[in-house]
């Protein structure tokens, strides 16, 4: 079965393993990978009533002791109140530090249990069984863990690595499609920035993929986690090397802030525009030939998405993306694809082909001129 290792040289390696059915077997996965007695299990309503029942009990027949809580469903579930109430949660269970802690969903249950294991007794054990595609293939993996602040998204947090991942792409079938498109944005930023053949793959296999055949997304829950795992264990805190998985995420994080991540866009559908405008940058710029540019744009298309912003003003966007926390004293910082399969960080970009590429990406017309 496919298994991709993430190493830090402080022996913090851990294995993400790909395997469909593998939620059945995940106490025997999670015994191998801890001296943990009690698995406490961070997960939403609906999903324990998906799969909580055969998690619970392959932990309990692994001989862990198990507590369930659930968090209502939402960005709302990553906040300060809810992170006490979790926490509140494992004092009451008289938790101590032999727990586990266990996220059963997608990027925002990762992200919430991750940091109670962080900070509960100043960490304790932490796996994720990620249930989304954007979570399978990229909030559960290189330890970023956080909840919101009213100010800002993801501003109290830590690196904080889990111990396994285990992901079952069975669960993927009872994904809505718009969740499913979302994560496979994730899947084509990393072929486009890192590797050429996985592109042409993703190329060929578009119609299986969006039939969620389950062999076709093992291979590419496992390309994409690899690509991503290659990456931060050469960068765990994002010194450098680590910003070009920002592809497509200058002007998609602007996209969703505009909209006060009201779910106008979600994330991968912001990014996939943010990867057209990061694409038609660096065609017009001449820093890639018009066919990087194309075959992006036919593979975003073939996946679905639906390539047009809904009439946001550009000065605006422009604005948000100065102040994101990526952004550098206001410089904007655009990861650009000279070639598929390569990326390159630019910040000399001229406000005036930014702001054109912009421009052409949210008002969906190719030919719109700067005003
Ligand atoms: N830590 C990181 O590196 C990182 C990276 C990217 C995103 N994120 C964070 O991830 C969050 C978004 O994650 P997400 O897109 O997974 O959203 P999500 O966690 O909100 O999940 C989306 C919805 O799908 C439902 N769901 C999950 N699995 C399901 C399944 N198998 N079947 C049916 N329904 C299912 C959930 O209950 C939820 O309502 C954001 O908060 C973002 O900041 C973190
Ligand atoms: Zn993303």
């Amino acid at each position: 079965m496919p298994t991709v290792w993430v190493r830090f040289r402080d022996h913090r390696d851990y294995p993400i393993v790909i395997a469909p059915g593998v939620l059945r077997s995940s106490g025997p996965w999670a015994r191998r990978r801890t001296r943990g007695r009690t698995a406490f299990i961070l997960t939403h309503p609906r999903l324990q009533g998906l799969f909580g029942p055969g998690v619970v009990k392959s932990f309990q027949t692994a001989g862990f002791s198990t507590r369930v809580h659930c968090v209502p469903e939402g960005e709302t579930a990553k906040s300060l109140e809810s992170l006490k109430r979790v926490i509140g949660a494992m004092l009451q269970a008289r938790l101590d530090r032999t727990t586990l802690v266990v996220a059963l969903g997608g990027g925002v249950i990762g992200d919430l249990a991750g940091l109670a294991a962080a900070t509960f007794m100043r960490g304790v054990d932490f796996m994720q069984i990620p249930t989304t595609l954007l979570s399978q293939v990229d909030a559960s993996i290189g330890g970023k863990v956080a909840v919101n602040h009213p100010l800002g998204k993801n501003m109290i947090g830590a690196f904080y690595q889990p111990r396994l991942v285990l992901i079952d792409p069975e669960a993927l079938q009872s994904l809505p499609l718009r969740q499913f498109r979302s994560g496979l944005a994730e899947v084509i930023k990393s072929a486009a920035i890192a590797d050429a053949a996985f592109f042409a793959y993703l190329e060929r296999q578009m119609p299986e993929i969006l039939h969620r055949q389950t062999p076709v997304l093992t291979r590419i829950i496992a390309k994409t986690c690899a690509i991503k795992a290659r990456i931060v264990e050469q960068d765990e805190k994002e010194a450098g090397l680590r910003a070009v998985l920002n592809y497509g995420h200058t002007l998609g994080h602007a996209l969703e802030a505009y909209h006060h991540y009201n779910k106008t866009y979600l994330h991968g559908e912001a990014v996939a525009l943010g990867m057209l405008a990061a694409a038609r940058l660096a065609s017009l710029t001449r820093m890639a030939a018009p066919e990087t540019l194309e075959r992006q744009e036919k593979l975003l298309r073939q996946a679905g998405f639906s390539l047009k912003g809904r009439g946001e003003a550009v000065d605006k966007l422009i604005n948000l993306m100065k102040v994101d926390k990526k952004s550098r004293e206001g410089i904007l910082n655009f990861v650009l694809t000279p070639k598929i399969g390569h990326a390159r960080i630019s910040n000399k970009l001229t406000p005036f082909s930014v702001r054109r590429a912009i421009k052409t990406v949210v008002s969906g017309c190719q030919t719109a001129e700067d005003n």
